[in-house]
C-alpha cells in the first residue's frame, strides 16, 4: 500500500447482491481502497455446529477483490450464534448481579467457555485456512470491541487458576489481599469468589470491600478476554504466517487493561466514538493512548462514524467539514488508516439510523457522500507522505489501568476524583501549548523523554519510583499530584510517608488530606496567579521542595498546594490538589517553557499544530478564521502549494494545512 488506507465496515451479507454492484460504484467514487467484511457473520458462516457455510463470504471477498480492493478480514466472533446459546448455553455470561444470560445482543460470550474457546478458534482457523495468502486479504481483525465481564462458575474457576499462577500460595494471596481484614482468610483455593454483587461488591463495580480482589479480578478478566484472542490467533497463524492481525480497541476503555494486551497485537486498530461536545483534546489524548500500546508504531483508526452514531439518547450530527477535520486529525496523531463504521446503512435493528458513507438511497449526491468522497481524493493526493512514520514527542505522560481501577474503587478520600479527568487536564495543557505528548504504560522506557507527567498515579509498582528519579537526575522534569504513591501492586499502602516511593524526589510529605463536596473551592496562589483547586487537598510538609503556589482558605492557608524539587540536573513538581485548567495549565506550561517545548502556534485559538514524520498538520477546530506564519519553506500536500518560511497560512474553521518539509 501507498497510501493511507480508506474504507471501514461493509456489510453486505445484509442485503441483496444487487445492491453490491451499487456499493462497488459508489466506492470507486469515493476513493474506497479497503472493506472491513465478516464483523457479524458466525450465524452466517456456521449455521450449526457441524456446518461451515463460506458461500456468502467467498462471494463478498472476491467481489471486493476483482474491484481491486483490499480486506481487512474478521473472524466473525464478536456475536454468537443463536444455535450456540441454547445448545451449550454456558456461551452466555453471568453478569455482575448473578443472573445467568440468555441468548441476546452481542459481545456477550463468557471468556472462559470451553465451547466458546473451541468454536471461536475453529472458525478463526477455517477461515485462516481458506483465505491465508488470498492477496486481497491484508489484515486479520479478530472478535470485535472485547468488552465487559463475566461472573460465571467457569470464570470463577479459571480465576482460582489465575490466582495460582500469580501467588503461588494461599498464604501468599492471603497477604497480598489483606484477608486478616474482615475475617476473609481463605483456607482453600475454591473458597474464592468472583467479586460481584453477590460477594464483595456493593452499590456497583467501584464499591468492594477489597480492592485488591476487585483489582486482580479485572487483570484476571482482561487476561481471559487476551486468551479469547490468542485462541483465534493461534489458529489462524497455523495456517497465515504473515498478515497481521489486531483488534479493535475503543480508546480508554476502563474494563480492559489494553496495555496487558500490546504484545500480541501485531498493530493497534481503534473506534474513534467522542463524545461529541467534548474538546478535540479528547481524541488526540486517545490517538496517543493507542499509539503508546503498539509502542509509537502507526495504528488503524479501525471505526468512526462519517456522520452520527446511533447509540445515545441524543446522537448530534457530525458539522460540514468535521469529519474531514478528525480524519486529518487521526492521521496526524499516527493512523496509517482511515476507516469508517459503516459503509453502507442496514435497513433493520438497532443501528439503522447509524451514520453511514452510503445511506438508505444509495445516492452520491449528499452532503456526507461528498465530504467521504472528497477525503477520499485528499489521501490519494496525499500518498506515502507520512505513511509508516512516527509522532515524535518528548513528553510522556504516563497512564495506568491498575492506578484506574484502584483510585475508583477506593474508599477514601473522595469517590468525586475520576482518574481520566486528572489524566487528561494534564494532557490538554500540553496540548494546548502545542507541544507533543505521548501516553505511555509505566513500564516505557522513559529515557528518550524531557518531561514525564504522571498524574494521580495511585499504584506505584516495580521499579517506576527509580526510572522517574533518574530523569530528573539527568536533567528532565518530572510532574506528580495529589493521590499518587499511594499503594502498592497488591493495593496496600506503603508503611512510610505519602508519597511513599515518590517521597524523595518529590521531596514532600503528606500527612493529612481533607476532601470536600463537589463545587467547594480553595484557592491557590500563585502569586501572579490565582486559581482554583478541588476535590481533595493533600496537606503538604517540604522536606527540601520549594513552594510555587498556597492554598487560599480554611486551617491549611498558606501551606503549599505546587512544589517544586531540585533533583540531580533536574526537578519534580507535586501539585497537591485538584488544580482548575488554568492552575493545571500554569504548572505544565512552565515546566514546558523550561525545556523549550511550547509550540510556535500555542495560543492560536482552537489550532492544534502536530508533526509526523516530514509533515507538520496544521488543523483548525476553533469557530473563527485564523492566520500563522509558514515555520519553514514546505509544500502543502493536499493542495500542492509550494510555501516559504514566514508566508501567510490562513485557515477558516474546519481547515487543515500538511505542510512537508522539503527532503
Ligand atoms: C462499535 C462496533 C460497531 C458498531 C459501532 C456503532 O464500534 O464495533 O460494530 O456497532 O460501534 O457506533
Ligand atoms: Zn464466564
Amino acid at each position: 500500500m501507498t497510501k493511507i488506507r480508506y474504507g471501514g465496515d461493509y456489510n453486505p451479507e445484509q442485503w441483496p447482491a444487487e445492491v453490491w454492484d451499487d456499493d462497488h460504484r459508489l466506492f470507486d467514487l469515493a476513493g474506497i481502497d479497503t472493506l472491513t467484511v465478516g464483523v457479524f457473520t458466525w450465524a452466517l458462516t456456521q449455521p450449526n455446529e457441524d456446518t461451515y457455510d463460506f458461500t456468502t463470504l467467498d462471494r463478498i471477498v472476491e467481489r471486493a477483490a476483482a474491484e481491486g480492493r483490499a480486506i481487512c478480514l474478521a473472524t466473525g466472533t464478536g456475536a454468537h450464534p443463536a444455535w450456540l446459546a441454547r445448545a451449550h448455553p454456558e456461551v452466555t455470561r453471568v453478569d455482575f448481579e448473578g443472573r445467568r444470560h440468555r441468548f441476546g445482543q452481542r459481545h456477550n460470550s463468557c471468556p472462559s467457555s470451553p465451547v466458546f474457546r473451541r468454536l471461536s478458534a475453529e472458525m478463526a482457523r477455517r477461515l485462516a485456512s481458506r483465505f491465508a495468502g488470498h492477496p486481497a486479504v491484508v489484515a486479520w481483525h479478530v472478535g470485535n470491541e472485547y468488552g465487559g465481564a463475566c461472573y460465571c462458575d467457569r470464570c470463577t474457576a479459571a480465576f482460582r487458576v489465575w490466582l495460582r499462577e500469580r501467588y503461588t500460595t494461599l498464604e501468599q494471596l492471603n497477604a497480598a489481599w489483606y484477608t486478616t481484614f474482615w475475617s476473609h482468610t481463605f483456607t482453600s483455593w475454591d473458597e474464592i469468589e468472583a467479586p460481584s454483587m453477590l460477594t464483595e461488591h456493593w452499590r456497583d463495580a467501584e464499591h468492594t470491600a477489597f480492592q485488591a480482589i476487585t483489582i486482580d479480578y479485572r487483570r484476571f478478566m482482561s487476561d481471559a478476554m487476551l486468551a479469547n484472542f490468542r485462541d483465534e490467533k493461534a489458529a489462524i497463524r497455523e495456517s497465515d504466517p504473515d498478515t497481521p492481525v489486531t483488534t479493535n480497541f475503543m480508546g480508554a476503555y476502563q474494563p480492559i487493561d489494553y496495555h496487558r494486551w500490546a504484545a500480541d497485537l501485531d498493530f493497534v486498530s481503534w473506534d474513534n466514538y467522542p463524545p461529541d461536545d467534548e474538546h478535540p483534546e479528547w481524541m488526540a489524548f486517545t490517538h496517543a493512548l493507542m499509539r503508546g500500546i503498539g509502542g509509537g508504531r502507526p495504528f488503524w483508526l479501525m471505526e468512526q462514524t462519517p456522520s452520527t452514531t446511533a447509540c445515545r439518547d441524543v446522537n448530534p450530527l457530525k458539522r460540514p467539514g468535521v469529519m474531514r477535520l478528525w480524519s486529518w486529525q487521526a492521521v496526524a496523531h499516527g493512523a496509517d488508516a482511515v476507516l469508517f463504521f459503516q459503509m453502507r446503512a442496514g435497513r433493520g435493528a438497532s443501528e439503522k439510523y447509524h451514520g453511514a458513507v452510503i445511506g438508505h438511497a444509495g445516492r452520491a449526491d449528499t452532503r456526507v457522500f461528498r465530504e467521504v468522497a472528497q477525503l477520499g481524493a485528499e489521501l490519494d493526493r496525499v500518498g506515502d507522505a507520512v505513511l509508516g512514520t512516527r509522532v515524535p514527542a518528548r513528553v510522556a505522560i504516563l497512564f495506568d489501568w491498575d492506578s484506574w481501577w484502584a483510585l475508583e474503587a477506593s474508599d477514601g478520600p473522595s469517590r468525586l476524583v475520576r482518574y481520566q479527568n486528572i489524566v487528561r487536564a494534564h494532557h490538554r495543557a500540553v496540548w494546548s501549548a502545542g507541544a507533543g505528548a505521548d501516553v505511555v504504560p509505566v513500564t516505557t522506557d522513559l529515557s528518550a523523554y524531557d518531561v514525564v507527567i504522571a498524574p494521580a498515579l495511585f499504584m506505584l509498582k516495580g521499579d517506576l519510583a527509580a526510572r522517574l528519579e533518574e530523569v530528573a537526575r539527568r536533567g528532565g522534569t518530572v510532574l506528580t499530584t495529589f493521590l499518587s504513591g499511594r499503594v502498592d501492586e497488591n493495593d496496600q499502602a506503603f508503611l512510610a510517608d505519602v508519597p511513599g516511593p515518590l517521597g524523595e524526589l518529590t521531596g514532600v510529605r503528606v500527612d493529612e488530606w481533607d476532601a470536600r463536596p463537589a463545587g467547594v473551592v480553595n484557592p491557590v496562589d500563585f502569586g501572579d496567579l490565582r486559581c482554583e483547586g478541588s476535590l481533595v487537598f493533600e496537606i503538604v510538609i517540604p522536606r527540601g521542595a520549594r513552594t510555587v503556589a498556597t492554598y487560599g482558605a480554611d486551617f491549611y492557608a498558606g501551606t503549599p498546594a505546587v512544589t517544586r524539587n531540585t533533583y540531580g540536573q533536574g526537578e519534580a513538581w507535586y501539585v497537591a490538589t485538584a488544580l482548575d485548567q488554568a492552575g493545571v495549565d500554569r504548572v505544565v506550561g512552565q515546566i514546558l517553557d523550561r525545556h523549550g517545548l511550547r509550540g510556535p502556534y500555542a495560543g492560536v485559538p482552537g489550532l492544534e499544530a502536530t508533526d509526523r514524520g516530514p509533515v507538520t498538520f496544521l488543523l483548525h477546530h476553533g469557530s473563527e478564521p485564523v492566520e500563522v506564519s509558514a515555520p519553514a519553506d514546505a509544500t502543502e500536500l493536499i493542495t500542492g502549494v509550494r510555501i516559504t518560511r514566514g508566508d501567510p497560512i490562513r485557515l477558516a474553521p474546519g481547515d487543515v494545512a500538511l505542510l512537508s518539509r522539503p527532503t
